[in-house]
């Protein structure tokens, strides 16, 4: 068989990707060990139509709006796919037969689906009632334990921390695990290699605190090894029902429409802050009607979805366009990257609630048909 030499190399993920830019903690275990499902690689939008829409709130608008599609990453829909290659791939590279781990809904499908690649048993506990129907059934389809407790993500999380503590066999796959962090770095790579550089907002919805860091990790490193020429400042976004790190203390009954950040107590509170403080950034809150809104927003102006958690950092570009006095520089023709951190179809309640407002329903008859069409 010929060999080409420049025949590109089939995508194998984030981990094959970017392997240079792992610890030597990952290295160790060699490339070969690696459980990927092609996580990554996702699209960078150019948000134009939503960048008029900016310009008709505020005249001086001239900003690049970019948003990353992270709902696209092929092993659950999640930003959570990038971390959970990494962790899982240690899981199993140190010999470990069971993962577990406290979920919103978005780790869980994720562990669910990276634990079955790699013949792992996958214990989840969730919050009843309060997980999005789409990521729920992706927990049961790939074969994980599901326990859903009478209590909130927070109480979910203490009790896998004391479940781990006391049983050694069992890895804990929640954004604590510092190969997570690791892999979720690489949307933060992915976007300087896209744009040449790196923007200076990147707008992020912040539930546990676990992407902000991670993405402040990425941008850093690249920058730190010559890569880009600066940092973006990290601008978190929390639900008002939900925003401890903006009040400063822990909120015992955190409410929001937006489930997947609906924490009151997060695991990576202090990483997050120091990801504020170092890039001179700030965490803000929306609540659940500026959120909504953005959610319909981003179908009704671009053909691009998400699921209403990840609507919260378009949310924050919108706010911050139209809080008076403005204070960051967004407008004045700088590049803002929004993470849209999960797919749409993870919630298919909240899509009917917003897009299905008139169902027409008639008789099956060409004339019945032609009526309607005929009528608008
Ligand atoms: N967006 C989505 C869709 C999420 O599922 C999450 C977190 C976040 C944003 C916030 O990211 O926690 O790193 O600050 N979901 C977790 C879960 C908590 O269990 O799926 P974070």
């Amino acid at each position: 068989m010929i060999k080409h030499k420049f025949l590109p190399q089939p995508y194998k993920g984030i981990l094959h990707k970017y392997w240079e830019w792992m610890p030597p903690a990952i290295q160790w275990m060699g490339k070969e060990k690696i459980i990927t499902l092609f996580e990554g690689n996702t699209c960078l939008w150019r948000a134009k139509n939503f960048e008029n829409y900016l310009r008709d709130l505020f005249p001086y608008f001239h900003s690049e709006v970019y948003w990353k599609l992270e709902g696209e990453n092929r092993g659950s829909g999640s930003f959570k796919d990038r971390g959970m290659t990494a962790a899982i791939t240690m899981a199993a590279a140190r010999g470990k037969k069971v993962v577990i781990c406290a979920s919103t809904g978005n780790t869980a499908a994720s562990a669910a689906v990276y634990a079955q690649a790699a013949g792992m048993r996958c214990l989840v506990v969730l919050p009843e009632g309060n997980v999005a129907p789409g990521k729920l059934t992706q927990s049961y389809r790939h074969g994980a334990k599901v326990i859903q407790i009478k209590g909130n993500f927070d109480k979910a999380l203490e009790i896998v921390r004391e479940v781990v503590l006391r049983e050694k066999d069992k890895e804990l796959v929640n954004s604590i695990n510092p190969h997570r962090t690791e892999g979720q770095k690489t949307a933060a790579f992915e976007i300087v290699d896209e744009l040449g550089e790196a923007p200076r907002y990147h707008f992020i919805p912040v539930g546990n605190g676990g992407n902000i860091t991670a993405y402040w990790r990425g941008y850093k490193e690249y920058y730190i090894k010559g890569r880009s020429k600066r940092c973006p400042h990290m601008i978190g976004y929390q639900a008002v029902g939900a925003a401890p790190i903006v009040l400063g203390r822990a909120v015992e009954n955190p409410k929001t429409i937006a489930s997947a950040i609906c924490i009151g107590n997060p695991a990576k509170w202090e990483e997050a802050k120091a990801a504020r403080d170092e890039s001179s950034g700030k965490i803000d809150m929306a609540d659940d009607e500026e959120i909504m809104a953005a959610y319909a927003l981003i179908s009704e102006l671009e053909p691009v979805s998400c699921e209403p958690s990840s609507a919260i950092s378009v949310a924050g570009v919108i706010k911050e366009i139209k809080r008076i006095p403005r204070d960051i520089y967004i407008w004045d023709g700088c590049k803002i990257v929004c993470t849209l951190t999960g797919a749409a179809w993870k919630d298919p309640d909240a899509a009917k609630k917003v897009f299905v407002k008139d169902p027409i329903v008639i008789d099956a008859s060409y004339d019945a048909v032609m009526d309607v069409i005929r009528s608008n």
